[in-house]
């Protein structure tokens, strides 16, 4: 049969990430002992609090459509966070809740961007933006961030690319993949910067990963520098990552309520409400005991201690240690230009196929993130297979002329 697709499916590829942890598991189903660092999903269960409020809703039968921009509930759970954490007011008006961030993400792309339009992304950037960014018709432009830099985005680099097409800039930090976050100086820094280049542009703030930060640091949202920042930025996060609720689906943003209404407009003829029951647990998660958070977050930091250290002792390997998010983002291109069977290792697609065809060993490569020098390990894995992991990347680098 002659299937004629619309032209906009051939714009975009499936998320690499995606596939990549499919064929891992394709292979761990085959019986292959494979030890994936691909994950971007904590690997830590739902707290019994949250999967409780969800019983609870089913029980009382709070299973049917609710208000397409989210109940009042989850609206005022979200709006308490804000201004607890952030000091940060909003209204209802300001806020609708989607099924995750993604959804968030692609609403807030659909609603905002049109042919023509330039959306500002640093890179290694995580895979979606990109592809929903051209979805609507934007032109993604690409910053490449340093790695002296920590990944980190520099003022004068934004200064370079803003022009009077710009519609957005894009920062999420902690970042997927590099785990790289910003102080509130260096983001009042590019705040200053993005305002005065051209005072129309968004800024789409993707705060996801806000709560996995380590040594002792505070997550701050751009949007808490200063009052007219405010009014531009759109406060992306999710229950997702945090409460270990990926497959939950619910996501939000805080921001302009024109744009808000726009998106609920869009909400309204395509998904409607976020599923009502994981709403209910979403209230929870925020209003409830935090303590599994910190657990959470506790264990991620030794892994994290414990995957930089190995990873630098390496030869051929540099990693910086990332303060935030559940991955490291090494530079593996020392080992480039070396050979396996004859087969010679030119570039992250390279290595990242021979960890798995050879090792059994599953990473992300750069490439997919806009970095072909580096790759992603999830270390959202248990300690035991981080440390098979390793050992297993150490001997295959050892192992290659
Ligand atoms: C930076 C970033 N933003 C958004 C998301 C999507 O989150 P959700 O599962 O809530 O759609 C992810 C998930 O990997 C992510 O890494």
């Amino acid at each position: 049969m002659d299937v004629k697709l619309a032209k906009r499916v051939s714009l975009i590829k499936p998320s690499p990430t995606l596939s990549i942890t499919a064929k891992a598991k394709a292979m761990k189903a085959e019986g292959v002992d494979v030890v994936g660092f691909g994950a971007g999903e904590p690997d830590f269960d739902t707290p019994d609090n949250i999967k409780e409020a969800a019983i609870e809703a089913i029980k009382e039968g709070f299973t049917k459509y609710t208000a397409v921009p989210g109940i009042d509930e989850l609206k005022d759970a979200i709006i308490e966070k804000c201004e607890k954490e952030q000091g940060l007011r909003y209204d209802r008006s300001e806020v609708i809740v989607s099924c995750g961030a993604k959804h968030t993400l692609y609403n807030i792309a659909m609603a905002l961007f049109d042919e023509g339009d330039e959306v500002v992304i640093p890179a290694p950037y995580w895979v979606t933006y990109p592809d929903q960014a051209v979805l609507a018709g934007a032109k993604p432009v690409f910053i490449y961030t340093k790695e002296e830099n920590e990944f980190k985005v520099q003022p004068e680099e934004l200064e370079e690319v803003i022009n009077e097409k710009t519609k957005a800039v894009v920062l999420n930090y902690p970042s997927n993949p590099t785990g790289a976050t910003y102080t509130k100086e260096e983001l009042e820094k590019l705040a200053e910067v993005i305002l005065k280049k051209n005072p129309n542009v968004w800024i789409i703030s993707d705060e996801v990963y806000e709560k996995i930060i380590y040594d002792g640091r505070k997550h701050v949202s751009i949007a808490a520098v200063d009052p007219e920042v405010k009014e531009r930025t759109l406060l992306v996060n999710a229950v997702s990552k945090t409460y270990s609720m990926t497959g939950w689906r619910i996501g939000w943003v805080c921001g302009n309520k024109e744009i808000v209404a726009a998106m609920s407009k869009l909400q309204s003829q395509s998904t409607s409400n976020p599923t009502s029951i994981a709403q209910k647990a979403a209230v929870e998660a925020l209003r409830g005991p935090q303590d599994k958070v910190l657990e959470m977050v506790k264990a991620f930091e030794e892994r994290r201690n414990y995957i930089v250290n190995r990873l630098n002792s390496i030869p051929g390997v540099k990693c910086f240690k990332p303060h935030g998010a559940f991955y490291v983002f090494p530079n593996f291109s020392g080992v480039y230009g070396k050979s396996y069977n004859g087969k010679i290792i030119n570039n992250s697609m390279d290595f990242a196929a021979y960890l798995l065809e050879e090792c059994k060993v599953a990473i992300v490569p750069g490439v997919a993130f806009g970095d072909d020098n580096c790759a992603r390990l999830s270390y959202a894995t248990s300690m035991e297979n981080i440390k098979k992991g390793l050992d297993r990347i150490e001997e295959a680098i050892r192992n290659l002329k």
